[in-house]
């Protein structure tokens, strides 16, 4: 291999190690805003539904402790693969991968404290269902938080979703309206979240 190649893998490495830097970084800074907003506590049972690569999921953990416990769920198949895995390697004892449905999140009834959804909403193809399913996963009192963005240009469509969707994203007050008739409250708003997201906390009384 000659220095030249080696100086651009070299390169490539260290911009990679970086960009992972920065994203974990974000999740943290996101999850405690979350954390503060949803009243997390040691012992606290959470669930982020629609996962990803779990970046999210993991940054709970410094806020549930040891006696709480963090579900992660996911409908696509390389991604849990790929949860399961890092929940192996990292030895984590206090983290359930779930595989969620497209009208079911598969979590059991009242397990959870809060649930928080980022940007993950806007992909859900049968929101009615899929909502009923998450109020049941809520213990009463429990919160759901939705993180996530109006239609944007430039992103394509997701398919499957209701045509009222308007594009990629949501508006949040279709988000507002399709859980508030699902039975939850609106206990508050935030505009401001990072990325230009919103997020909506709800509460089931
Ligand atoms: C834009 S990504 C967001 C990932 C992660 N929440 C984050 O903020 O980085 C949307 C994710 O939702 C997942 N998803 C879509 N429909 C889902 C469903 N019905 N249940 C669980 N996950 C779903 C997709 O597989 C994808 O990983």
């Amino acid at each position: 291999m000659n220095r030249k190649r080696q100086l651009l893998i070299g390169i490539g490495c260290a911009l990679a190690i970086l960009v992972a830097v920065k994203l974990r970084a974000d999740a943290a800074g996101e999850i405690e805003r979350l954390a503060t907003l949803m009243s997390w506590k040691t012992g606290t049972v959470v669930a982020d539904i629609g996962a990803g690569d779990g970046s999210y999921a993991f940054a709970a953990l410094d806020h549930v402790g040891l006696t709480g416990k963090v579900f992660a769920t996911e409908i696509d198949e390389k991604k849990l693969k790929e949860l399961r895995a890092e929940v192996k390697k990292r030895n984590l004892q206090n983290v359930a991968v779930v595989e969620s449905a497209e009208a079911d999140t598969n979590l059991p009834a009242a397990c959870c404290d809060a649930i928080f959804l980022r940007r993950v909403y806007h992909h859900l193809t049968k929101p009615k269902e899929f909502d009923a399913n998450l109020i049941r996963s809520l213990k009463p009192g429990g919160r759901l938080a939705i993180i996530d963005f109006p239609p944007r240009p430039g992103l394509d469509p997701v398919e499957g979703v209701p045509s009222n969707r308007g594009g990629h994203g949501i508006p949040q007050k279709i988000v507002i309206e399709e859980l508030t008739a699902a039975g939850l409250q609106v206990e508050k708003i935030v505009n401001d979240w990072p990325g230009d997201d919103y997020c909506v906390l709800f509460v089931r009384k």
